[in-house]
């Protein structure tokens, strides 16, 4: 409980456990001992500012704020603040939660959806041309050594027909073998189109929006959605366009890592681009794109992070060019990128 000059009154067992000062330590003391810079030094303001003007921004709201304890660590807390007036007397009685918990607990799950997401890209593109190239292994080195044979016995100038005739059944055997794996994996890829299901892109969006904010959040990033009403829907596998799209929201935020964080903002908006087709824009407030990076976006392992794997555009490109449409990115006026995917409303053959 502060008075309405901002001097603590009172202050109960369980805030001397949050902020390990003793009830002693703080009474009489300003408020602002218990908070981080900027709000510290503006704290006395705030109080004035509402005793004049009467305009509440945290009293009766409640607010998450950075909270500091005796030894100079931070720590979030929620406060919410209530008003007591009583004769000619104001006081604020402030009620502060310590939110360290739910911020790990947030954490974490922010972190297992991204190793999901990781895994599930590595699952796709990695382990499938894995399994691939060791499909493909045998039959190959197969063909390789019969045709060497092959080319043995003709040099033996012998009355060998039959060996050589056989070996290259062999090699005509081998060669179906390999074409059979590459059938194989053409059934797998028709397979994922079968995942496909008409569905409007808000659906979409608003799918995926509650790990886009948990990520933007993380970021100090503010993230506005703008989708207009009465979008055509678009048939697409949702889990591949949402990988999408996280994609390019991730990218985008790693583009800000060096952004003053109240410049942080990263902006999804979607609209119909003419004739038959939306248009999903992702706008950062980022470094951009140079002309060197422009020209190899889209390779596969291209990347310009530490911790790059540089295989999000390239497989992000793959899976919209399969639904019939295009990525294509644009340096803002203004500083940042945007990219855009387009999707055609209707099915691709
Ligand atoms: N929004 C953006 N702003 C600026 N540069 C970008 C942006 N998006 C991508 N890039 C550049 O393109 C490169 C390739 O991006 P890509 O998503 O393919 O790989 P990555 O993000 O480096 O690694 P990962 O495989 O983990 O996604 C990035 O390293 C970065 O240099
Ligand atoms: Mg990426």
């Amino acid at each position: 409980i502060i008075d309405d000059s901002g001097h603590i009154e009172a202050f109960n067992k369980a805030a001397e456990g949050m902020f390990g000062y003793t009830k002693a330590e703080v009474t009489g003391e300003n408020i602002q001992l218990l908070m981080p810079k900027p709000d510290r030094d503006k704290h006395d303001n705030y109080i004035k500012r509402y005793l004049t003007t009467r305009k509440a921004r945290i009293i009766g709201i409640g607010r998450e704020v950075q909270a500091r304890r005796k030894d100079g660590s931070q720590f979030p807390a929620h406060v919410a603040i209530g008003e007591v007036r009583w004769k000619n007397n104001t006081r604020f009685v402030g009620v502060m939660r310590d939110l360290t918990d739910v911020k790990l607990a947030e954490e974490k799950s922010l972190r297992q959806h991204e190793n999901m997401t990781n895994v599930s890209r590595l699952a796709t593109l990695g382990e499938m041309a894995a399994a691939m190239a060791h499909e493909l292994n045998q039959p190959l080195s197969a063909i390789t050594n019969y045709a060497a044979a092959a080319s043995r016995l003709l040099d033996l100038k012998k009355d060998n027909q039959k060996d050589i005739k056989s070996t290259l059944d062999k090699i005509d055997t081998q060669a179906h073998r390999a074409g059979e794996v590459i059938r194989h994996m053409r059934e797998f890829t028709k397979f994922s189109d079968t995942a496909r299901k008409s569905i409007s892109p808000t659906i979409l969006i608003e799918e995926l929006k509650p790990l886009a904010e948990l990520d933007a959040k993380a970021h100090n990033i503010v993230l506005t959605i703008d989708i207009p009403g009465n979008l055509p829907e678009i048939v697409v596998n949702s889990l591949q366009m949402q990988q999408v799209i996280l994609n390019l929201i991730r990218n985008g935020a790693d583009a800000m890592i060096d952004t003053p964080p109240q410049d942080r903002r990263l902006r999804l908006a979607i609209s119909t681009e003419p004739p038959e087709s939306i248009r999903i824009d992702i706008q950062d407030d980022g470094h951009g794109i140079s002309d060197d990076v422009s020209k190899d976006l889209f390779d596969a392992f291209f990347t310009t992070k530490p911790n790059g794997m540089g295989m999000g555009l390239t497989i992000s490109r793959t899976i919209i060019r399969s639904h019939g449409g295009e990525i294509t990115f644009a340096n803002n006026a203004n500083g940042g990128a945007t990219f855009s995917v387009i999707i055609p409303t209707r099915a691709s053959e």
